[in-house]
């Protein structure tokens, strides 16, 4: 099989799933879609039912007396979804906005298109729907950052600690007895378990070879090395924020959801309080109203798009758009995200017959590390994310280009070595790149998708750092492990690096120019510290607040989800301390 023919296959597998979709088959999990009128009022509104949305309701309305309208514009979950070995027919789905980066000239020019896709979860859960389920918290250095940011402590990696453990139920005996086990929750709502098998144990110990550490546990906020990763599946399912915030409390009568709505407005009052929200439901308009607050929860690139819509953004942007200003921030500046770099090693020769994992465990064997140049700084310059494919050139093919949209002349180097051969392709991520992009308004047409640069290597120290990185890291290649099995870097026949030594700074440059990607960590658009306070309240306005990856000061040295729970487990707590100052009055429609 070809690009052409993974990319058809791709597609006839999701027109299959659209009519076991639409069997329903799952929807007693999910809450009932709710009936809401015009001008219906509640305490609070929270916009999105994503990664951080659904944490928000589910926390609001512990008690009773709260009530909350959480509005989401995709539907109920489809049983891919849950499956982690369906991960690779997820994106340019129905259940995907499907928005794409605008090509800069620059950045992944030796692409499919030019430009990336930029999956973004259009479902209940949002893009903990659609993630990789790898569970990555970060460093306490990335944190110590958010503390700076805002000038509050409460954002550092100790006072943010009880929270990860709050959300998580670690389903892990070996690490809970151990000395980490103090680091891990078991009583909340997210099952987090770890690889386990085997097959990563062998470049563990090639790591440790070549002077990295081995953990097992890297989650503990001031570990480097290579470890088996902790990840977001628990009985064999996908544990996004729908499947553990909301399912366990679809019959709690104080929480309406509202699915297939589309907020295309926050309304003001002439004091600039947010009292409501203008909603889309199949071409009708609702405005609903929010006694307490309105949290926005849209996601890192709805979030900045509605807040603009609605005259939050930067003045002469706004004006361009003919769109009447109620605050001048720089919403949708600032946008960071993980740049990953594709990198191969062809290893030990197998027989040829795939390896066929259980479809209920992470997709791929996989180890990740989070390593530095200099690993006396403490915190990590990179973080790998590894997959080990063995005789598996289909599997290679759907990662390549479905997956990612790398070149198809690429993909098909890459299914070449794969036959009869076992694969590692490495995820490289320089851990807090110094690049920024930018989303904005196309046009003030809420159903228009907005414009998106993703910035990437926009600074250039950040494409040197990309090749210093990876040359420390293919030091592995010198380990016993890899020369036992005559490994080989796959040196990929790239046109525009041609002529250039292997393995060389320049040679890695061109590389990274030529073989990048992303890891779909879109964040901090709205970040606290600029258009948010250290409540994440918008600024300049009132009873508005952002919670999701957009608040984010600074993005973290890990794969998001966790930092944005814990964002939005703290919200909750802030959401609920305020509103001890307000009188939640009875409930009226
Ligand atoms: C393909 C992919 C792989 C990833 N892999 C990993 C991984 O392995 N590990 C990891 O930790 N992280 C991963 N991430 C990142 C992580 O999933 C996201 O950072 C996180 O889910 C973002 O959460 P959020 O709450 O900010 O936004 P989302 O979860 O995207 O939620 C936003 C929600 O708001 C809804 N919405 C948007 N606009 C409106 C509107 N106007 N009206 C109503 N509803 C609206 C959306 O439909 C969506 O449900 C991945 C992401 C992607 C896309
Ligand atoms: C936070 O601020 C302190 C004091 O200015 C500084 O020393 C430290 O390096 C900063 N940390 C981060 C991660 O930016
Ligand atoms: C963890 O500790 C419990 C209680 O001491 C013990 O029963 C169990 O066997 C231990 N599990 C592992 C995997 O070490
Ligand atoms: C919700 O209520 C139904 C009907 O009473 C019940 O069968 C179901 O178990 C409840 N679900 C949850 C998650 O509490
Ligand atoms: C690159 O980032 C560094 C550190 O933030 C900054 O000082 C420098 O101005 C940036 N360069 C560009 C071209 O943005
Ligand atoms: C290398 O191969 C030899 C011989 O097959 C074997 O004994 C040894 O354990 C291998 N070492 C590593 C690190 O794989």
């Amino acid at each position: 099989m070809d690009v052409a023919g993974s990319i058809a296959l791709v597609k006839v597998v999701q027109a299959v799933l659209l009519v076991v979709a639409a069997l329903g088959l799952t929807a007693y999990k999910w809450p009932d879609n709710a009936v809401v009128t015009d001008d219906a009022v509640y305490d609070y509104i929270v916009v999105g039912a994503g990664s951080a949305g659904s944490i928000v309701a589910n926390r609001l309305t512990e008690n009773p007396n709260v009530h909350v309208l959480l509005v989401e514009a995709g539907g109920d979950p489809p049983i891919e979804t849950a499956i982690p070995a369906m991960f690779a027919f997820l994106p340019k789905s129905t259940i995907d906005w499907n928005f794409v980066s605008e090509n800069d000239g620059y950045s992944a020019q030796y692409h499919r298109n030019g430009y990336l896709n930029l999956p973004s979860g259009k479902v209940l859960g949002g893009s903990s729907s659609i993630h990789h389920y790898y569970y990555i918290r970060g460093h306490a250095n990335d944190y110590e950052s958010w503390a700076n940011a805002t000038g509050e402590d409460s954002w550092s990696w100790n006072n943010l600690l009880p929270y990860f453990k709050k959300s998580e139920n670690l389903v892990d005996e070996e690490i809970l007895n151990s000395s980490t086990g103090q680091y891990h929750g078991t009583n909340g709502y997210t099952v987090i378990t770890r690889e386990l098998r085997e097959m990563p144990l062998k470049y563990l110990e090639a790591f440790r070879e070549v002077g990295s550490k081995v953990v097992d546990d890297i989650n503990t906020g001031n570990t480097l090395g290579y470890t088996r990763p902790m990840v977001f599946i628990g009985n064999g399912i996908r544990q996004s924020s729908a499947e553990s915030f909301l399912s366990p409390i679809k019959n709690r009568s104080n929480l309406h959801l509202l699915k297939e709505t589309t907020i295309d407005k926050i309304l003001f009052d002439d004091k600039k309080n947010a009292v409501g929200v203008q909603a889309s439901r199949n071409g009708e308009i609702l405005n609903i109203y929010a006694r307490e607050e309105v949290i926005v929860s849209a996601g890192a690139f709805n979030s900045p798009k509605l807040l603009m819509l609605s005259g939050i953004g930067p003045e002469a942007h706004l004006k361009s758009m003919g769109i009447k200003l109620v605050a001048d921030l720089p919403v949708g500046e600032n946008m960071q995200d993980h740049l990953a770099v594709i990198l191969v090693h062809k290893m030990e020769k197998t027989s040829g017959i795939p390896k066929l994992e259980n479809p209920f465990k992470f997709p791929i064997p996989t180890f990740v590390g989070l390593d530095a140049l200099n690993t006396d700084q403490g915190y990590p310059d990179y973080l790998t994310l590894n997959l080990i494919v063995r005789s598996n050139p289909l599997n290679l093919l759907l990662l390549c280009a479905t997956v990612f949209g790398l070149h198809n002349d690429v993909c098909e180097q890459l299914a070449k070595a794969g036959q009869r051969r076992e694969i590692l392709v490495t995820i490289f991520n320089v851990a807090r790149p110094l690049s920024r992009g930018k989303v904005m308004l196309r046009s003030n047409y809420p159903q228009d998708p907005p414009i998106i640069y993703t910035g990437f290597l926009s600074n250039s120290t950040d494409l040197e750092n990309n090749a210093a990185f990876i040359e420390k890291f293919i030091k592995v290649t010198e380990s016993s492990y890899f020369r036992n099995v005559s490994a080989e870097t796959l040196y990929f026949d790239l046109p525009n690096c041609r002529g250039l030594q292997q393995n060389t700074r320049e040679y890695w440059k061109c590389y990274v120019l030529n073989m990048m990607d992303m890891t779909f960590h879109y964040s901090s658009t709205c970040r606290m510290g600029s258009v948010l306070d250290a409540e994440l309240k918008v600024l300049g306005v009132n009873k508005l607040r952002v919670v999701d990856a957009s608040a984010m000061p600074n993005m973290v040295s890990g794969n998001i989800n966790a930092a944005v729970m814990v964002l939005a487990e703290k919200a909750a707590d802030l959401i609920k301390k305020d509103s001890d100052q307000y009188s939640v009055g009875p409930w009226m429609t």
